[in-house]
């Protein structure tokens, strides 16, 4: 398994470019789904993730095609042509690698009529169950039932009527799930209380794109009026707000500077605020974010929140600058039950963090030091290697695959920014 070297104390400084956003290219690709015209998405970022959704997809009898993009360049434009579905069934081998694998739930069923998923497991952030996507979809009119470890969802041979369901708790991913479904139902659906995640906001525009008929985009109460069928369509996907926000707190805790190129202010306000809290200089350039630091960082009390609030897949970033912050800062995780796995990890490199249930007090320490460590989720690997960027000595950062599900050529991008990283295979 490949680790990363990170030689660490040296001020950052440089432009880098913001990849496509990961969470919105999960939910776009399965909407190919939903047409049996080719769906062409640019801006795709090259993530692990990203290459088990095209073999899943594959799986479905799914062409997938990569071009137009040169070696150096970052992102790929990949078309889908779902013109006959050879199966409906996402097996345990692939869905267990990847959790947004239960994504195509949603436009399976409205493509097929029914869809056999099997259950994604936990993972390291927490059990992460699925009961919302499945009672939204069965507001919508869908059959479900579990069996030896799968969930199948059927429609009635009239086709997906459409309904009402009330999110009891946002949930990203149901929201997408039942918007996936809902576009191609024959009557009208009303999600109250969705998720607005701009990573929602990118699927509307693309299924809009497609020909859905959906009111109330980028709110939390989404009217989709079903149509008869969705024509394929060119669509670049968002930039990665939180792969953004992440360099900025990687430039910051260097005490550097870091231009974010493609990186969307309006997307990212909740992280900006939050920053400049902290005392990092955060600007609006054209074509993206000037960060910069100027003095030392100032403790914070923050909570993370669905958006617009600030968002989980954020905190573990912000945990590790803060771990430099000339004071205490107490940070409350309010979406996952367990999202500090990269406390005791950046403890071992000098900071002194303290948890309790949900919260964690984070207290300013004068250095970090290099040290092992293991990646164990996508968003604690990357607090690690930031605390690393800061450590004095070398961060070894073990267990990269987890980096390399979020974080498009991460060593690349750190040495624009004049870091000291290498990759390392084996151990
Ligand atoms: C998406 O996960 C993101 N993943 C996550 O990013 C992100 O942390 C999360 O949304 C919250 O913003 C993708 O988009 C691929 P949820 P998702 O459903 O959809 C509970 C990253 O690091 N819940 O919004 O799985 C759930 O347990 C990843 O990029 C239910 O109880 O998140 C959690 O406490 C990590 N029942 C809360 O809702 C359900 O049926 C929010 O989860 C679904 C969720």
């Amino acid at each position: 398994m490949d680790k990363i070297l990170i030689e660490g104390g040296k001020r950052l400084s440089g432009a880098i470019p913001v990849s496509g956003a990961k969470n919105s290219a999960l939910t776009l690709l399965p909407c190919a789904l939903l047409t049996d015209e080719p769906l062409t998405l640019r801006n795709l970022p090259r993530l692990a993730d990203i290459d088990g959704f095209q073999h899943l997809m594959n799986q479905f009898g799914i062409s997938t095609t990569i071009a137009g993009s040169r070696p150096e360049d970052f992102g790929r434009v990949m078309t889908l042509e779902a013109t006959r579905i050879t199966s409906s069934v996402a097996p345990y081998e692939l869905v267990r690698k990847m959790r947004a694998s239960i994504l195509v739930l949603g436009p399976m069923l409205a493509r097929m009529g029914e869809a056999t998923v099997s259950l994604p497991g936990g993972c390291a952030i927490g059990n992460r169950p699925i009961d919302l996507h499945l009672k939204a979809l069965e507001a919508l009119g869908a059959h479900i039932e579990l069996a030896a470890g799968y969930v199948r969802a059927i429609a009635p041979d009239s086709g997906l009527p459409g309904g009402r369901y009330s999110f009891p708790v946002v949930s990203v991913g149901a929201t997408e799930n039942a918007l996936m479904a809902a576009v191609l139902a024959t009557g009208k659906s009303t999600l109250h209380n969705a998720a607005r995640e701009p990573e929602i906001v990118d699927l509307c525009n693309l299924l809009v794109a497609m020909g859905a008929n959906i009111e109330g985009i980028g709110t939390s109460e989404l009217v989709v009026h079903g149509v008869s069928r969705l024509h394929g369509a060119t669509y670049k996907v968002m930039p990665d707000r939180i792969e953004a926000g992440s360099y900025a707190c990687a430039a910051a805790i260097t005490g550097g500077e870091v231009t974010l190129m493609g990186a969307r202010f309006d997307e990212m306000e909740a992280t900006v605020q939050v920053l400049r809290s902290a005392g990092v200089i955060v600007e609006q350039v054209a074509g993206g974010l000037h960060v910069a630091t100027d003095g030392p960082l100032r403790p914070l009390t923050i909570s993370t929140a669905p958006y617009p609030g600030f968002a989980t897949d954020m905190q573990a970033q912000l945990m590790a600058l803060l771990c430099k912050a000339q004071g205490s800062s107490v940070l409350t995780e309010t979406i996952f039950e367990n999202r500090y796995m990269h406390v005791p990890e950046l403890n071992r490199m000098g900071a002194h963090i303290e948890t309790s249930g949900r919260t964690a007090i984070v207290h300013g320490v004068e250095k970090l030091t290099g040290a092992e460590v293991m990646a164990t989720d996508l968003r604690a690997s990357m607090s690690l290697v930031i605390a690393g960027l800061a450590a004095e000595g070398q961060t070894q950062v073990h267990r990269l695959y987890h980096l390399d599900r979020g974080y498009e050529r991460l060593e690349e991008k750190l040495a624009l920014m004049g870091a000291q990283v290498e990759r390392v295979g084996g151990d």
